[in-house]
């Protein structure tokens, strides 16, 4: 039976010039490269530079997927950035990109699920498609958390990066199978009985803009039973396995949280992206960022079989099975 598929058809993304080596903790805190990379697989990251807004990274990301698309801006019916450092508490970070992509129709808003943002916007992406809401969706994950960070503290400051991937997904009647092109599958959760464990201690109530605080050993401890957990159900869902997955695209937060989910879904790492060692976690934009590293490497290929999933604070947690 025919069925109504969201398809990637664009991918791209941008990273902020100024790149942070390990090394350059190393004077400001007591911590050390050995100590990042052999936790966290890290060896550098991204910083957006003085002024350089959430809105400036989605937008060239957006124009990167856009021309890869072969589409103009006024061609998309919706906009979504996946992000939990907008520029300003309103308007959306959505809007403000889609008034600097020059678009003057459609529709656009934030989706806010931390680290799980672009899991969670690919799901909304895909029901507003399926649904007839919208004939092509530009989805956006972007984030400065170089904004929020603590510089004091070593346990979070050096695991975070700064940057934005998009991609441009498009209506398509495909035949309702497992080979079809577009989203197969979603899996989202959210807990938040959970919210003390890696959260931001402020906000616009509170008037202060906060900093990241994680209790980061918990936090790992969660990632690694929910995400296999998540993987699996998009799995089952499709009845397949981790063998018939041509590429795991995980959120990229620490190479061990990774490792291990690959290795619960049998999956080799030959076969995952892995982009961790140079983007640092920069939240919703992991994906997004691992998907357009994946094609420029030549790994992603169209008709491959792509795993994505995330966890991050809330905790919300998900997985996408798509289509390439
Ligand atoms: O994207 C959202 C989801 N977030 C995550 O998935 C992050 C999940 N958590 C993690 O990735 C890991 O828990 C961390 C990388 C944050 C920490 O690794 P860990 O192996 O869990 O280390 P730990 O927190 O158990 O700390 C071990 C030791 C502690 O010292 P003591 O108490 O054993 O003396 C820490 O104080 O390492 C110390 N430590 C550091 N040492 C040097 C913590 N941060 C640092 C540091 N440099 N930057």
């Amino acid at each position: 039976m025919m069925k109504t598929r969201a398809v990637v058809q664009g991918v791209g993304h941008y990273l902020p010039e100024r790149v942070i080596p390990n090394s350059w903790f190393e004077n400001k805190l007591d911590t050390s490269d050995e100590w990042i990379r052999a936790r966290t697989g890290i060896e550098s990251r991204h910083f957006a530079a003085e002024g350089e807004t959430v809105s400036e990274l989605a937008t060239k990301a957006a124009s990167s997927a856009l021309g890869a698309a072969g589409r103009a801006a006024d061609d998309v019916d919706a906009v979504i950035v996946a992000t939990s450092t907008p520029d300003l508490t309103f308007p959306s970070a959505a809007t403000i990109v889609q008034a600097k992509l020059g678009m003057t129709r459609g529709y656009a808003f934030d989706v806010q699920a931390v680290c799980a943002g672009f899991v969670f916007g690919l799901s909304q992406a895909n029901a507003l498609i399926v649904s007839g809401q919208a004939r092509r969706v530009l989805l956006i994950g972007a984030e400065t958390f170089s904004s929020i960070l603590d510089w004091s503290d070593r346990s979070t400051c050096v695991l975070f990066g700064d940057g934005a991937g998009a991609v441009l997904l498009e209506v398509a009647e495909c035949e309702g199978s497992n080979r079809d092109r577009g989203i197969l599958a979603t899996d989202l959760h959210s807990d938040g009985r959970h919210r003390d464990i890696l959260y931001v201690d402020g906000g616009v109530s509170t008037q202060e803009i906060g900093h990241l605080r994680m209790q980061g050993r918990e936090v790992f401890r969660h990632a690694v039973e929910k995400l296999a957990g998540t993987a699996q159900a998009s799995l089952d869902s499709l009845k397949i396995t981790g063998a018939d997955v041509d590429w795991l695209v995980p959120h990229q937060a620490n190479l061990r949280i990774i490792k291990s989910t690959a290795q619960k879904l049998g999956l080799e790492m030959e076969r995952v992206v892995l982009t961790v060692q140079e983007h640092g976690n920069t939240s919703a934009a992991s994906i997004p960022l691992a998907l357009s590293v994946g094609v420029e490497r030549g790994q992603i290929q169209p008709g491959d079989l792509l795993l994505t999933e995330a966890i991050g604070g809330g905790l919300a947690w998900g997985s996408v099975i798509l289509r390439w």
